[in-house]
């Protein structure tokens, strides 16, 4: 029985930071264990600038622990009045990473986001040209579509026309939920992937539904049933690099989950690489894990893995605490309502 797992340092593809006192509150949860972040830009106002995205790394350095190694990866959020110029400038700088785009009205504070896709091809083509790639919340906005079906909705109204428009367009289809995503993900290796977060492995609707409504389980999209898990936990413990890890770790105090009108997100900074190690022993997928979390994600950036490692060991059940406090209030930690061992010791 393997005890010890040594993995080159992960990379959590998909992450929320937000600002102020939450980020400084949040933010050693991710530096602990991560090398690097692609960090989601939807504040209030978003990051949609390449000066606001220099101002937003900054807050972000001044908030890491003392010491810490991690490197925030920076993307400009969408608009359909983005100036493809000050886009491409802060790409080839490198002070941004990549571009996110957000149907409007899809999620939490994407009031900014796209309404007419047509409207962003100019600035998909830059992007195409340049190779900055394209990071996406794949989920329709319209009334009459279910909201279970909005993923699959998506690709086939929105995303894979759009891909046929710009075909040379690096796309990250962002966290994923249904056996219909994971799919088209890898459909177009090289030029498209996807990223799977901790909890859509662990959690289908009943957890949110089933026994009392759980607003910690709420998040966009939201999860589906048990087949569409056990199709993400297939794509994730495959070793194809079409897919890797994506937390999407969204943290919101608890006054604002536990309201007449939560809000979406599930905060696993915290406990992500024990639970994934948990994940992937039980799918008898240990050997993947390392592709899933440190190294399909920089291939596909086009970036080197990190240099460093980590070392996970197994042994009696591990306690996390049930949630951070920040200085916005506290924000509780992913449950995976099944026993964790798995626990990063060095
Ligand atoms: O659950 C989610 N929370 N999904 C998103 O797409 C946004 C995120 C957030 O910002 O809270
Ligand atoms: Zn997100």
């Amino acid at each position: 029985m393997t005890h010890s797992l040594t993995l080159t340092r992960p990379d959590d593809w998909h992450l929320h930071l937000r600002d102020g006192a939450m980020l400084t509150g949040i933010a050693p949860e991710t530096a602990r264990d991560f090398g690097r972040a692609i960090i989601m830009p939807n504040l209030v106002p978003p990051v949609v600038t390449a000066a606001q995205a220099l101002a937003y790394k900054a807050r972000i350095m001044a908030a890491l622990p003392e010491g810490s190694k991690f490197q925030p990866l920076m993307t400009l959020y969408l608009t359909e009045k983005t100036d493809p110029d000050d886009l491409a400038a802060a790409h080839a700088s490198g002070l941004v990473t990549a571009a996110k785009l957000y149907p409007a009205g899809a999620t939490t504070n994407s009031a900014s986001g796209v309404q007419n896709f047509v409207k962003v091809q100019p600035v998909l083509e830059r992007m195409a040209a340049i190779g900055m790639p394209m990071c996406v919340h794949g989920e329709v906005t319209d009334a009459d579509v279910d909201i279970f079906d909005r993923e699959a909705v998506f690709i086939d109204r929105v995303l894979d026309p759009l891909r046929r428009r710009v075909p040379d367009l690096k796309v990250v289809m962002e966290h994923i939920t249904t056996a219909e995503g994971a799919a088209y993900a890898k459909s177009d290796p090289g030029k498209l992937a996807a990223t799977i977060t901790t909890h859509h492995l662990m959690i289908n609707r009943n957890h949110i539904l089933s026994g009392g409504l759980r607003p910690h389980y709420y998040c966009l999209p939201v999860a589906k049933r048990e087949t569409h898990r056990l199709a993400l936990l297939k794509a994730a413990t495959s070793g194809n690099p079409s897919y890797f890890l994506g937390t999407d770790s969204a943290p919101h105090t608890d006054d604002a989950k536990e309201s007449a009108c939560g809000c979406a997100g599930i905060f696993s900074a915290t406990n992500t690489m024990s639970c994934l190690a948990e994940v992937f022993e039980r799918a008898g997928a240990l050997d993947k894990l390392e592709g899933f979390t440190s190294l399909f994600g920089p291939k596909f950036y086009g970036l080197a893995p990190n240099a460093d490692h980590i070392t996970l060991t197994k042994g009696a059940e591990v306690e996390f605490p049930s949630y951070i406090s920040t200085g916005a209030g506290p924000v509780t930690v992913f449950n995976p309502g099944i026993d964790l061992h798995w626990k990063v010791t060095d």
